[in-house]
């Protein structure tokens, strides 16, 4: 039972725990060390370190100009920002990842790192696993919202986005060490379940005996019921008073309902699986026995108010108010989301809330983390922990830019698209092995596999590697084309560079272990540099629960790789072994990000 809950002690966002962090934190904490030394007054400044943008640095700090102008008025030791700059690259502590520092114009300390510390970070990355990468987020433990289809009605193209980006994010936040719960919050309380209870009752009253045959395809038992609903008003009179037996417990209605969640679930879960999404289902009928209490304390606190008949909270700034109890005295999409949110933060203890929905519900869940703060639930400032955030998406359009439609313009049945991504991948990785003469040398096995891998993987990257909340069209043609940015692109390009190395003939677990890297080639150093941005890159598409992000470091690194491929001489160079680690280096790298991303990686082509 819900009880009123103390309102959270808020901590700052985004701090580095312990742990050694992305090589971007690493510097952040020099310079907050010289700092510190440098302006002891000034004890809170953090410290702003970013990727430079000159070719002659690897990165910048930046603090020297929003420092100069705080100190300005009470220390004569500075003229001008550059000295400070100049103070602050003079007092960083002596660090073998530093090579050399110069200031320029207004402060900027500008870093080189030392060519031999990347060389090594990569080696040990090699010898220790790219976990030990993993940047760190000052975040315990997630919930991520996604997914979330309605029971019995269609899952569409909108809850496979969710799904795919909704993974992304997980397995993102998973791989940075933060404890995620992964929900599927199904629509499996709302009123269409009288409807759909009260037609299997009127269409097959032996339902119990024959069961999930009676109900069959649960979408046209779903599009049957509701033309019944539309046509007989005394058929939607039963359905309505179905609803009030389900919701007040009758087990005869109660039995039918969970038949029919599930038929649902079956489904849904084979879609999961194909797509290698685990997901933990508590649906909005599990809330639902919370809400009372929930909204008790929203009352005492002063929130709820009575209006034209209904219970509301009125949120600032917006004309219309939330409304938590219907005029008829039921609950709605709103008091289960306020139910669900009080359960995340104080049972689940949830320090960040992720909803992955399309951007059409953009208002509802303004609405709800402003009823939150109200409430106290949530600090008054956004970037302040315990967090929620709506993370929205686009349209998933079709060639004619409209909403995405089959032929025959119904909605896509996920099954289908996945069947026809599979098939369509199937059939031109077997004309590219007809083609290079390669076809004798594959199982039927490993096609299928891999014809999964890429189309899957083909769909997946497609949606991922726009920024979210764009509109994305939907074409089979160019999310499997083997140019440009897709997944069969990078998942070929990774297994060349897997081929490489198995064609080398040397043993790579032996040469981690007795070689070394050197980065002397400059398209060798600026493919180490690449790499050992990957933590501060998975750390920033975190925080700004942003997938593209590692589609577009994913892209690049592909690119450089091929450059450095094109100009390094790699099996047979006398720098070969330090050659083939970096080969093996980026393999490793881009398997990660292909995890991350939910695909799976090819090595054979
Ligand atoms: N079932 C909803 C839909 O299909 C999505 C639920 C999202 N999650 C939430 N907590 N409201 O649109």
């Amino acid at each position: 039972k819900a009880s009123i809950s103390a309102p959270p002690e808020a901590k700052p966002a985004d701090k580095m725990g312990d742990g050694i962090g992305s090589v971007k934190q690493q510097i952040s904490r020099l310079f907050e060390t010289s700092l510190k030394t440098t302006f002891p007054d000034e004890a809170n400044t953090e410290p702003m370190v970013a990727i430079s943008t000159q070719k002659f640095a690897d990165y910048q700090c930046n603090n020297a100009m929003s420092l100069f102008s705080k100190i300005k008025g009470k220390s004569t030791d500075y003229r001008n920002p550059n000295s400070v700059g100049q103070a602050i690259a003079r007092n960083l502590p002596p660090s073998d990842i530093i090579e050399s520092t110069s200031v320029a114009g207004p402060g900027f300390v500008n870093v080189v790192l030392s060519s031999t510390w990347v060389a090594q970070y990569i080696q040990s990355m090699l010898l220790n696993g790219i976990e030990t990468w993993a940047p760190l987020l000052s975040v315990k433990r997630a919930v991520v919202d996604f997914s979330s289809p309605n029971i019995a009605k269609e899952m569409h193209v909108g809850h496979l986005r969710s799904t795919i980006i909704g993974d992304t994010l997980a397995r993102m936040l998973e791989f940075s060490k933060v404890d995620v719960l992964r929900r599927n919050h199904v629509g499996d309380w709302g009123t269409q379940f009288g409807m759909l209870i009260e037609y299997l009752f009127e269409m097959f009253p032996n339902w119990e005996d024959v069961g999930e045959q009676a109900i069959g395809d649960l979408q046209e038992f779903y599009k049957a019921s509701k033309k019944r609903f539309d046509d007989d008003p005394s058929f939607k009179e039963r359905a309505q008073l179905a609803v009030v037996q389900l919701q007040g417990g009758d087990m005869k209605y109660r039995n039918a309902w969970k038949k029919i969640c599930e038929i649902s679930r079956k489904e849904f879960d084979l879609v999961y699986k194909r797509l290698g999404v685990y997901l933990e289902e508590k649906g909005e009928s599990f809330y639902n026995p919370y809400i009372p209490g929930v909204l008790e304390e929203l009352t005492q606190k002063g929130l709820v108010e009575e209006s034209e008949g209904a219970r509301v909270i009125f949120i600032e700034g917006q004309s219309i108010p939330l409304i938590v109890v219907k005029k008829d005295g039921g609950f709605n999409y709103a008091s289960t989301d306020l139910a669900a949110l009080w359960y995340r933060l104080n049972e689940e203890k949830a320090e960040w809330i992720i909803y992955v929905t399309d951007a059409g519900q953009q208002l509802h869940f303004s609405m709800l983390f402003s009823a939150a703060r109200k409430a106290g639930w949530l600090p008054e400032n956004s970037n302040l922990y315990p967090k929620a955030n709506h993370v929205g998406f686009g349209l998933v359009l079709g060639s004619d830019g409209k909403r995405f439609r089959t032929r025959s313009s119904e909605v896509v049945r996920l099954a289908e698209l996945l069947d026809e991504a599979k098939d369509r991948s199937k059939a031109e990785l077997r004309t590219r092995l007809e083609d290079s003469g390669k076809v004798a040398e594959w199982t039927d096995e490993e096609l299928e596999e891999t014809a999964e891998a890429v189309g899957y993987g083909a769909v997946k990257y497609a949606d991922l590697k726009n920024n979210r909340s764009t509109n994305y069209t939907f074409s089979f043609e160019q999310m499997l084309n083997d140019k440009g940015n897709t997944a069969v692109y990078l998942l070929y390009a990774h297994a060349r560079i897997c081929s490489i190395i198995r064609k080398s003939g040397k043993d790579i677990k032996e040469l981690m272990k007795n070689g070394t890297v050197v980065l002397a080639h400059p398209d060798e150093r600026i493919l180490g540099l690449h790499l050992i941005h990957f933590a501060e890159m998975v750390e920033e598409a975190c925080i700004n629960l942003l997938p593209n992000v590692i589609c577009e470091y994913l892209y690049n690194l592909s690119e450089i790789f091929t450059r450095f491929y094109t100009n390094c001489k790699v099996v047979g160079s006398a720098e070969e072994t330090s050659r083939l680690l970096l080969c093996e280096a980026t393999a490793v790298v881009m398997r990660k990000c292909f995890h991350l991303l939910g695909i799976k990686p090819v090595y054979k082509i």
